[in-house]
């Protein structure tokens, strides 16, 4: 990771992201290698880990796929590039009139949740003339080593059908006119830093595909959805995720050699961003000093709503170690940074630098309390 050279950011309007390319660019030629010679993986890119159109065009020409959860994010994805049979479509609540453009312009793959979604996209195939390309969402009960509110393959969680409900469906499927069975999909949760995680559910699937195999069923291909974790403690030493550990993981104990699908979010995308603010005010509480910037909770909301730790620096001073809670200016208690962060001492106009925050930063920002979207400012359009 290069360092940040803080005057570069001078004349732009704070808070705003920042996105390393050179980072990016190394993220997915490490993908590229992890994955050479395994001809049968296809990689998606989980667009709603960050939709910037910039992003996803760069992420678009080096050839992944697009893995979307709405009728916006398969827009987003074709206008940056990538190819509509690249393109899958999971979510439990798909609109009608999502399922009508996703159909007319071709999408590769609807991840369906439920039999009632299954029956509509049947219908509104039939209304078009077309035949739905279909891939099951099975939710394999495993309980991911991750926070609760981003672990998705628990049987009571809302996502995809429980196995004893498949086998019917995938009759189901096979009896009606225009729908197509081709596949299973799988997604056990993000921010995932334990490959056992992974073994398990290459596990799952192996069992699965054994008993879809003895009930004279098809399995077609597997998707393994996404959920490779990154490091917020120390992004300067580990920039680039564990591609080969994860990829490995699948390769080592899934026992599947047809097409397999990857929907990486995070992973992709997370290290090369970074929310730049200034700091307001220093504050003197009666136990501790705040350091109020200038981004809040609706540029980066992860901390209050996961009690994410995104690493904090201070990239303008050299002063002496002191603590702070780094807090933002909305008016929320959880709009708060870190807390007993030890920073070089800060000062109004300082640049502070909340690393890791490529990954579900801009795309989750919002109006809230009337401020601003933040912009996306790119290395290669700094002098
Ligand atoms: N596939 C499916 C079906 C998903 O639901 C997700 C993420 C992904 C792939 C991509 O997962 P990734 O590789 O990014 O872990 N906002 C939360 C994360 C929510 C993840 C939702 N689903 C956060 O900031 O931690």
């Amino acid at each position: 990771m290069r360092g940040f050279q803080a005057e570069k950011f001078c004349d732009i309007r704070t808070p705003f992201y920042y996105y390393d390319l050179e980072v990016l660019k190394q993220t997915l030629s490490s993908i590229k290698s992890a994955v050479s010679g395994l001809d049968n993986y296809r990689i998606h890119y989980a667009i709603k880990a960050n939709f910037n159109p910039k992003i996803l065009s760069f992420i678009a020409q080096e050839g992944l796929g697009a893995d979307c959860v709405s009728g916006g994010e398969i827009k987003a994805a074709i206008e940056a590039g990538f190819q509509p049979d690249s393109v899958v479509f999971a979510g439990v609540g798909k609109r009608d009139d999502e399922i009508r453009y996703a159909l007319s312009v071709g999408i590769g793959r609807f991840n369906v949740e439920s039999p009632a979604e299954l029956e509509v996209i049947d219908s509104i195939a039939k209304q078009i003339g077309v035949v739905a390309p279909i891939s099951i969402r099975v939710n394999p009960n495993i309980a991911a080593h991750t926070h609760s509110n981003i672990a998705t393959g628990h049987e009571d969680n809302k996502f995809g059908i429980n196995y004893p409900d498949l086998p019917k469906l995938i009759s189901e499927v096979q009896s009606l006119q225009n729908v197509e069975f081709k596949g299973l999909h799988y997604h056990i949760g993000s921010q995932i830093l334990d490959m056992k995680d992974f073994i398990a559910l290459a596990d799952r699937i192996n069992e699965i595909n054994e008993e879809l195999k003895s009930a004279g069923l098809p399995i077609g291909d597997i998707n393994v959805g996404g959920g490779l974790g990154i490091d917020y403690q120390d992004p300067d030493a580990n920039p680039i995720p564990d591609f080969a550990g994860y990829f490995a993981a699948f390769r080592n104990n899934l026992k599947y050699d047809g097409i397999v699908h990857f929907e990486l979010g995070r992973s992709v995308v997370a290290q090369c961003g970074t929310l730049i603010n200034r700091v307001l005010y220093i504050k003197e509480g009666i136990n501790k000093k705040f350091a109020i910037i200038d981004g809040s909770m609706t540029e980066l909301i992860r901390p209050a709503l996961y009690n994410a730790k995104h690493k904090i620096q201070n990239i303008s001073s050299n002063g002496a170690p002191t603590l702070y809670d780094v807090v933002g200016p909305v008016c929320e208690s959880s709009d708060v940074f870190g807390q007993d962060i030890s920073l070089p001492e800060c000062h109004r106009g300082d640049f502070i630098a909340i690393r890791s925050a490529g990954a579900y930063g801009e795309s989750m920002s919002s109006c809230y309390n009337c401020r601003p979207l933040p912009q996306g400012v790119f290395s290669d359009e700094l002098k």
